[in-house]
């Protein structure tokens, strides 16, 4: 694969300590706080639409954020028969994906705005967000080359990085000169909308950037259109096994799937970590984005002979946390998703309650989908059964001859995406690090917010099929291969 290094690699940040810097961005979201966003297909054909649905804030259910028309099956088939690959020469696809990126900046307090009531997002991760969509679009401009596109590509996204995630899955599709199908998370359509909305302002056709709202059954459909080349999918193992094997049935042997999916994520603390260090890395690991995210911190082993003060000062830093409404600018875990993933996680909880495992809990606001920032006790990381997609920490203790049984643990999960590792021992780094299977391994710091550019995102085994996003070798499986043999 080609190298490529973006002019601007990534975008410009924010320091949230500097009062006047945080004041401008708490008062610019003030037009949008009771803002209704409205929403629906955006295709380059009439079709027929679904039902209107309601979205409301997951931290005040009796706040609606806005409503969004569902598209259809016939809608899919509609769409797909409309896609035309993005025929402009890369210079140009370039130009107009920088321009998105500008757009998408001049557009921040609103977007932070539905990115805190669609989303749950707090103002930290509303700045990391916009800049990682941000960063995706001037990456994947840099890599547009005269390589010849697959043709039509699906692109199914999950509602935690309802932009991030969304926007660097189509602009590498678009930066390759693809056409894209875009299907966002049934809970997040709205900053998907006006994200859409602002490719097209910025340039992108009609024909090239359809966008679907909806649910598995949109996702579904457009698996089995037969006018699609390829899919790429973020989201849980489940849906992406699902998705395999529809793609299987329906499309073109050869269609690349793209899938970047769940992790059960580890952390080691040995006994010559800093506690200090070692105690930020794990609330930010665990707790940052109430834990909705792919990377964030499951399992943390801490050695037995220092288990005893990293679990007191854990504690104590996280009784630091304030749970409440993202749009507090002082708010460190803002709700869960919704109502279902609120109750999954509760009873998760309570089951570890009623054992006696649960070492310590946080208050939550009675109202909204809140889950109260919890840490478990387990015997080892054999004993979760699945991705408790929240803000839920397990506890394990290990002796330091024990460690090579710990990575085997580990591994055995069978999934590989972020492991952390926290000690002063150089020949342990390379010794844990050389054993661990996972995609994006993190020393002596949390292990989350990979950077696009510098450090490329995935895993291996039940969390992803690779490439890496935001990585050199991405942008090549949504180009047409040569054929074994064939002249380069
Ligand atoms: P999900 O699998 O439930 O849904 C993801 C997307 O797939 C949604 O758009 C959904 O509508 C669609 N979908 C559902 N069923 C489908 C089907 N049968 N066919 C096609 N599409 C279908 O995941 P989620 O709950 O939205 O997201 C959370 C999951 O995503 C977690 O497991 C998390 O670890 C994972 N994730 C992974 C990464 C990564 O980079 N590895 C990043 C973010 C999230
Ligand atoms: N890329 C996201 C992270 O690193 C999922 O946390």
């Amino acid at each position: 694969a080609a190298l490529f290094k973006p002019e601007r690699p990534n975008s410009k940040g924010y320091d949230l300590r500097h009062r006047p810097t945080l004041h401008a961005l708490d008062k610019g979201r003030d037009a949008f706080r009771a803002h209704r966003w409205q929403a629906g297909p955006l295709l380059a054909v009439e079709a027929p639409q679904g039902a209107d649905e309601t979205v409301t804030n997951p931290a005040d259910p009796a706040d609606t954020v806005g409503s969004v028309a569902l598209a259809t099956p016939e809608g899919v088939r509609a769409a797909a028969q409309a896609a035309q690959p993005w025929q402009a020469d890369a210079a140009t696809r370039a130009h107009i994906l920088n321009a998105a990126a500008d757009l998408y900046e001049a557009h921040r307090d609103e977007l932070f705005a539905i990115l805190h009531r669609e989303a749950g997002k707090t103002l930290l991760d509303a700045v990391a967000e916009l800049r990682e969509a941000v960063d995706f679009l001037r990456y994947y401009a840099a890599g547009a080359d005269g390589a010849p596109p697959r043709g039509t590509f699906a692109c199914i996204s999950p509602w935690n990085f309802p932009l991030a995630i969304f926007t660097g899955q189509i602009s590498a599709a678009l930066a390759a000169g693809n056409a894209v199908l875009a299907k966002p998370a049934e809970q997040t359509p709205l900053v998907a909308f006006r994200a859409v909305e602002l490719l097209h302002e910025a340039g992108v056709p009609r024909a090239a950037l359809q966008l679907l709202p909806g649910g598995g059954d949109i996702g579904a459909a457009l698996t089995a259109c037969g006018g699609v080349d390829g899919v790429a999918f973020t989201g849980s193992t489940e849906t992406a096994q699902a998705i395999h094997r529809s793609m299987a049935t329906y499309l073109a042997p050869g269609a690349p799937l793209i899938a970047e999916t769940g992790g059960l994520n580890a952390m080691i603390v040995d006994s010559t970590a800093l506690p200090e260090q070692a105690v930020q890395a794990i609330v930010e690991s665990a707790f940052q984005s109430a834990g909705q995210r792919c990377s964030a911190l499951r399992c943390l082993y801490v050695q037995e002979d220092v288990a005893d003060t990293v679990l007191e000062m854990l504690k104590g830093a996280m009784s630091a946390l304030e749970t409440g409404d993202p749009w507090q600018v002082a708010t460190d875990v803002g709700p869960v998703i919704d109502a279902e993933a609120r109750a999954g996680i509760l009873s998760h909880i309570e089951q570890a309650r009623a054992e006696g495992r649960v070492l310590h809990a946080l208050d939550t606001p009675a109202q909204g989908h809140f889950v109260p920032a919890t840490l478990i006790r387990v015997p080892g990381i054999e004993a979760l059964e699945r991705e408790i997609f929240g803000p839920v920490l397990h506890v394990a203790t290990f002796k330091a001859a024990r460690l090579d049984a710990v990575i085997d643990a580990i591994n055995a999960t069978g999934y590989g995406l972020t492991f952390g590792l926290m000690t002063r021992i150089d020949d342990r780094v390379q010794h844990v690090t050389d054993r661990v299977h996972a995609g994006n391994l993190y020393v002596n710091r949390n292990q989350i917010g990979a950077i696009v550019g510098s450090q490329p995102f995935g895993g291996e085994g039940l969390s992803g099929t690779g490439p890496k996003a935001g990585g050199p070798l991405y942008l090549d499986r949504f180009r047409r291969q040569p054929a074994p043999g064939a002249d380069a």
